[in-house]
C-alpha cells in the first residue's frame, strides 16, 4: 500500500502572506516554499510566527492576504477542509487534546468513517475499521494496538496515531508542529524514523522545533522567521548552527549558561523517604540556601511524579517534607503554596494557566495577597508594575497586559507559567523542564532567572532531562532512574556521559 495517491513532485509555495490580530502584526509579507519528498525546517524565536503561518496554510485563518499556490496552480485556502482536500494536514502543538479519548485508537485513525457512522450515515463495519486502521500502522511501523483508548496512550504514541490519521487521508504536505518537545530520546529516534519513512514515500514534512540538532539529523532544507517576517532560506547543510542561532534571534548569543559563584548556606529543603505508588521509590533529598540541585534522568525516570509529590499535588503520595529543621503538613498544593513552595509544572499548558485571562491575571493570580491592602486603583497599578518586570525579564511577546493567554504563542504562554511564580515570594522553588518548548533566547533568560534566585537565598529544584542543563545551571544533582534516585553528584566533578550513565540504570551502586 502506498500512502500517496501523487508520488510526482508537488509544489507548494505560499506568497506575500500576512495577517493581523487584534494588536498584533502576526505575518507580514511572509514566502515560503517546499516541495513533497522534502523535510523543510520552520524555524525562529518564539512569537516569531511559525504556527500561525502554518494555521494559515491549514485552512484555520480565512482573513489573511497573499496566496497559496500548489503545483503551479493558484489554491483557494479558506477553511480546514480545501487545506484538506488538497491534500495538507498538520499535527498541531496541543497533540494531547487532539484525539478523542474515549475512543480506541482504530475509532480516532478512521475518524471520518466513525463519526458519519455515528451520525447514522452508514452502519459501521467494526472489523473493516480496525483491519484499515491496523493497516496504516503497519504501513508505518507504529507498534500500537487498535483497540486501545485513546487516553491510555503515551504522549508519543498519540502522535503516532495522529500522524497516522494524517496519512490516512490523502496527504501531500504534513505540518508537525513541535513535535518532539515532550519526547524521549528514543521515541524521538523512532519519531524521525517515521518521517524518513514518510518522505521517502514521497510526502512532504514541515517540521518546527525548538531543538536546533535535530533539524540537522532530519531536515533538508531550513526557512527561518523573526518577528513574523521572512529573515532566508537556505539548504541546512550550508548553515553552522551559530549563525542559524544569529538570523533567528537577531543577534548572536553568548554564553548561554549564566557565570555564577555556588555559594550555598545551611539546609533549608528537606524531604524524606517519600513514595508514591509505582513512581516513587523511597526518595531523600535537601537542598540548601541558595543551591540550585538538579533533578537529572530520562523522560520517565519518575522526576516529574517526584516534584508534584512534593508539591502535594498528589494525593497518594506520602513521605516527610522539611522547611528550616520545622516538618510541614502538605496534603494540597494550596498547603505548599502557603508554606512557601512553588512548582512550575511540566504540563504548563494544562496545569500552569489560565488561557482566558490576561496576561496581568495570571502573572499576579498566585499572588494575590502581596498587592492586597491600599486602595484598589493602586493594587492595579502595583500588579500590573510587577507583571510589567516579568514580561520584560522572561521577554514575554505580548502586545500588552490584557490580551489573553489563549492568544499568545506556544512559548510564550510557558513563559507566562513559570513567570507568575516569580512573583511570588516562595523559599523553595521547584522546576519541571522549565524550557521545553521554549526558543535559545528564552531558555537563557529562564536560566538568568534561575540563577537570580538562587542567589537571592532560594532553594532550587531543577528536573530536567536534558544533560547540558544540568551540567549548566545546576550545584549538586541526583540522578533519577526507575523512580528511585540512583546518584548524588557534584556538578564540578561529574559529566554528562557520567550523568547519562546513571540515567540508564547503568551502574549499580
Ligand atoms: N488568534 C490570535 N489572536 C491574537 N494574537 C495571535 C493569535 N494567534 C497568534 N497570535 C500572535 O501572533 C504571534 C505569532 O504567534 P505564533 O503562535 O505563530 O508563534 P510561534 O512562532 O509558533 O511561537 P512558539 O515557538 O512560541 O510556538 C504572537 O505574537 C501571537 O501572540
Ligand atoms: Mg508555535
Amino acid at each position: 500500500m502506498r500512502l500517496l495517491a501523487n508520488v510526482d513532485i508537488t509544489t507548494l509555495e505560499m506568497k506575500n502572506i500576512s495577517i493581523a490580530f487584534p494588536g498584533v502584526q502576526a505575518l507580514t509579507e511572509v514566502d515560503f516554499h517546499t516541495t513533497t519528498g522534502k523535510s523543510h525546517a520552520l524555524i525562529g524565536a518564539n512569537g516569531a510566527g511559525k504556527s500561525t503561518l502554518m494555521k494559515v496554510l491549514a485552512g484555520a485563518y480565512s482573513h489573511y492576504t497573499g496566496e497559496v499556490w500548489i503545483n503551479g496552480v493558484k489554491a483557494h485556502i479558506r477553511s480546514p477542509r480545501d487545506a484538506k482536500l488538497l491534500g495538507i494536514q498538520v499535527v498541531y502543538q496541543e497533540v494531547d487534546t487532539a484525539l478523542i479519548p474515549n475512543l480506541s485508537v482504530g475509532e480516532n485513525i478512521m475518524l471520518e468513517y466513525t463519526v458519519n457512522g455515528m451520525k447514522g450515515k452508514h452502519l459501521i463495519d467494526w472489523k473493516l475499521l480496525h483491519q484499515s486502521a491496523q493497516a496504516i500502522l503497519d504501513r508505518l511501523n507504529v507498534k500500537v494496538s487498535t483497540k486501545k483508548l485513546a487516553q491510555d496512550l503515551t504522549l508519543a504514541e498519540k502522535q503516532m496515531v495522529l500522524i497516522a490519521r494524517s496519512v490516512s487521508m490523502e496527504c501531500r504536505f504534513l505540518v508537525l508542529d513541535e513535535p518532539t518537545a515532550p519526547l524521549s530520546q528514543s521515541e524521538t529516534d523512532q519519531l524521525f524514523q517515521l518521517i524518513r519513512l514518510l518522505k521517502s514515500d514521497g510526502v512532504g514534512i514541515i517540521f518546527i522545533s525548538h531543538r536546533i540538532p535535530e533539524l540537522y539529523e532530519i531536515c533538508d532544507d531550513i526557512t527561518i522567521m523573526r518577528d513574523g517576517k521572512l529573515v532566508t532560506r537556505k539548504s541546512i547543510a550550508t548553515l553552522e548552527q551559530g549563525q542559524l542561532v544569529e538570523y533567528m534571534l537577531g543577534s548572536k548569543l553568548e554564553g548561554q549558561f549564566p557565570q555564577r559563584l555556588s555559594n550555598s548556606g545551611d539546609i533549608c529543603f528537606e524531604a524524606k523517604g517519600m513514595h508514591d505508588v509505582g513512581k516513587v521509590n523511597d526518595v531523600s533529598i535537601s537542598i540548601h540556601k541558595g543551591e540550585i540541585v538538579g533533578l537529572a534522568g530520562l523522560v520517565g525516570a519518575g522526576k516529574t511524579e517526584l516534584c508534584r509529590a512534593l508539591f502535594g499535588a498528589s494525593p497518594t503520595a506520602t513521605g516527610e517534607t522539611f522547611l528550616n529543621g520545622v516538618k510541614l503538613r502538605i496534603k494540597s498544593p494550596y498547603d505548599a503554596v502557603r508554606n512557601g513552595i512553588a512548582l512550575v509544572p511540566e504540563e504548563r499548558r494544562r496545569e500552569g494557566v489560565f488561557v482566558d485571562e490576561s496576561v496581568v491575571v495570571n502573572l499576579t493570580a498566585s499572588n494575590l495577597s502581596k498587592f492586597a491592602g491600599i486602595g484598589t486603583w493602586l493594587n492595579k497599578k502595583k500588579e500590573r508594575e510587577a507583571a510589567a518586570t516579568i514580561i520584560h525579564d522572561l521577554g514575554v511577546k505580548t502586545p500588552n497586559g490584557d490580551a489573553l493567554v489563549r492568544n499568545l504563542s506556544g512559548g510564550n504562554q510557558q513563559k507566562i507559567a513559570i513567570g507568575k511564580w516569580l512573583l511570588v515570594d516562595a523559599d523553595v522553588y521547584i522546576f519541571d523542564e522549565p524550557t521545553k518548548g521554549v526558543d535559545v533566547g528564552a531558555k537563557r533568560d529562564i536560566y538568568n532567572l534561575v540563577a537570580e534566585l538562587a542567589s537571592r537565598g532560594k532553594c532550587i529544584l531543577y528536573a530536567s532531562s536534558e544533560m547540558n542543563e544540568m551540567m549548566g545551571i545546576t550545584d549538586r544533582m541526583y540522578v533519577m532512574y526507575d523512580g528511585a534516585i540512583k546518584k548524588e553528584l557534584i556538578t564540578a566533578h561529574t559529566n554528562e556521559e557520567e550523568i547519562m550513565l546513571y540515567s540508564t540504570g547503568g551502574l549499580l551502586t
